[in-house]
């Protein structure tokens, strides 16, 4: 059974706003059929990478930190897709990039380039083939996602596995007291759980239904102030 990893950086957990896009969307990764495990970043004990290249020069693979990634890397080498859920912290919470860091041990360090830029993969006892954002937002624009979806981009990019896409919600506070919008929008994220497991990949129509603007720049403005 395809297993799915969600590396949740949500310091609020489960009464975080982007578990509102996060929940419907692993409802439906599930009724595609798929084995889940969640980790809340701040229920563990991670270190920051102390950058002696340890992972690499000294014992490739392994991490001598002791923490709860000793835990976390079987399971992130066995997993088919990674899932990031975090919520829009300009740009990100630091928990979330330290685990980041982290994901070092999984990558050969024999770098190579690939379109023009310095590249490595993941070793090959590393299973996972697709990675996906899933994030929310505070202010109107969907730009205030662009640098936190760059990095997910970036770590998938350099180690040569598919992105698969980000379920984006800008404004996230604006779903409350609109029960239509909140169902159409949770439908949608559920429905592009079910497609990437059965098809691989998630319809952009839906994707953007999920970020569709709730209001006008201008309410949003005059409502903040
Ligand atoms: C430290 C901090 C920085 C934030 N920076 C931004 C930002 O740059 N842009 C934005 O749209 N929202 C920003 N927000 C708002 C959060 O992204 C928003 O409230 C989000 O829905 C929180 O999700 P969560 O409940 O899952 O943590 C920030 C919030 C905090 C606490």
């Amino acid at each position: 059974m395809t297993k799915i990893i969600v590396v949740n950086g949500c310091l609020r957990m489960e009464k975080s706003n982007t578990s509102k896009i996060l929940t419907p969307f692993l409802e439906g990764m599930e009724q595609a059929g798929v084995d889940i495990e969640m980790f809340y970043i701040k229920r563990l004990n991670i270190q920051p990478c102390n950058g002696d290249f340890y992972c690499w020069n000294k014992n490739p693979g392994i991490c001598h930190i002791a923490d709860d990634m000793q835990m976390l890397y079987p399971k992130l080498r066995d997993a088919d897709i990674l899932v990031f859920a975090t919520p829009v912290y300009s740009p990100l919470p630091g928990e979330m990039q330290n685990l980041f860091n982290r994901l070092i041990p999984l990558i050969d360090p024999q770098l190579r380039t690939r379109d023009g830029r310095t590249r490595a993969r993941f070793h090959a006892n590393v299973k996972i083939k697709k990675m996906v954002l899933v994030s929310s937002s505070g202010w109107w624009e969907k730009e205030n996602f662009e640098t936190v979806l760059r990095i997910v981009k970036e770590l998938a990019e350099d180690v040569n596995v598919e992105f698969a896409g980000a379920l984006l919600r800008p404004h996230i506070d604006w779903l409350v007291n609109n029960d239509e919008k909140a169902k159409e929008i949770f439908d949608a994220a559920r429905q592009v759980g079910f497609q990437l497991v059965r098809e691989g990949k998630m319809s952009k129509n839906l994707l953007n239904i999920i970020c569709q603007p709730l209001i006008s720049n201008k309410r949003f403005l005059s409502k903040m102030r």
